[in-house]
């Protein structure tokens, strides 16, 4: 390995880190990570919602069954100090096998266990989507997060089926502007693939 690429690390991003590009990195590519499912079960102080109205936003559950797809970013190390501080609100670094169609590296991934004092855990979809529609934060609001998540990861052709039904339920709901967001997300969306169109 040359001093230049040792400097160099691979982490996985399956929530804001798919579609929320604030750092530089080497290689962004396809990825997937195994024995992990997406939850939005992780309360937002700082980001989606605030202290005293968290937000929700996704972390990953153990499954033996289940494999997670998302993003994996080549970044240089001080990339870390960024990403540690945007993921502070309960995410911890974890070592994982990163997998990607034509093999697989070593990576981190941020995750927010059960025991950070973050964490929400559990509810029924209409509950959490009602809870979304609910939530703001520094970073925008809730139902953006959610909506840009389900964007992104139509575009990378993975089906979520946790994401996409908390999706529907907001883009369906009764709440304006969680609607005006899924209009405004979906021309984005359409512009993204018309320039990438025209770029292929
Ligand atoms: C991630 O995207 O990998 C972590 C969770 C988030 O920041 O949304």
């Amino acid at each position: 390995m040359s001093a230049e690429t040792a400097l160099q690390r691979w982490v996985f991003g399956y929530g804001s880190l798919i579609w929320r590009v604030d750092f530089p990195y080497r290689q962004r590519r396809r990825a997937w990570i195994r024995g992990w499912t997406r939850r939005f079960w992780q309360g937002s102080h700082d980001h989606r919602g605030t202290p005293a109205a968290p937000g929700r936003v996704v972390t990953l559950m153990p499954d033996p069954n289940t494999t997670c797809v998302g993003v994996a970013y080549q970044v240089d190390e001080p990339v870390f100090a960024h990403l540690d501080h945007r993921e502070k609100n309960g995410y911890e670094r974890c070592d994982v096998n990163i997998h990607f169609a034509d093999g697989s590296v070593h990576g981190t991934v941020y995750i927010a266990t059960q025991t950070n004092p973050a964490f929400l855990g559990a509810a029924s979809l209409d509950a959490i989507a009602a809870h979304i529609v609910r939530s703001h934060g520094p970073s925008g609001s809730n139902a953006d997060y959610l909506l840009q998540l389900a964007a992104a990861l139509d575009q990378l052709g993975a089906e979520d089926r946790h994401v996409t039904a908390l999706a529907t339920r907001v883009r369906s709901g009764p709440d304006e502007s969680a609607r005006a967001v899924a209009e405004s997300v979906d021309l984005q969306a359409h512009r993204d693939e018309q320039r990438q169109e025209q770029v292929g």
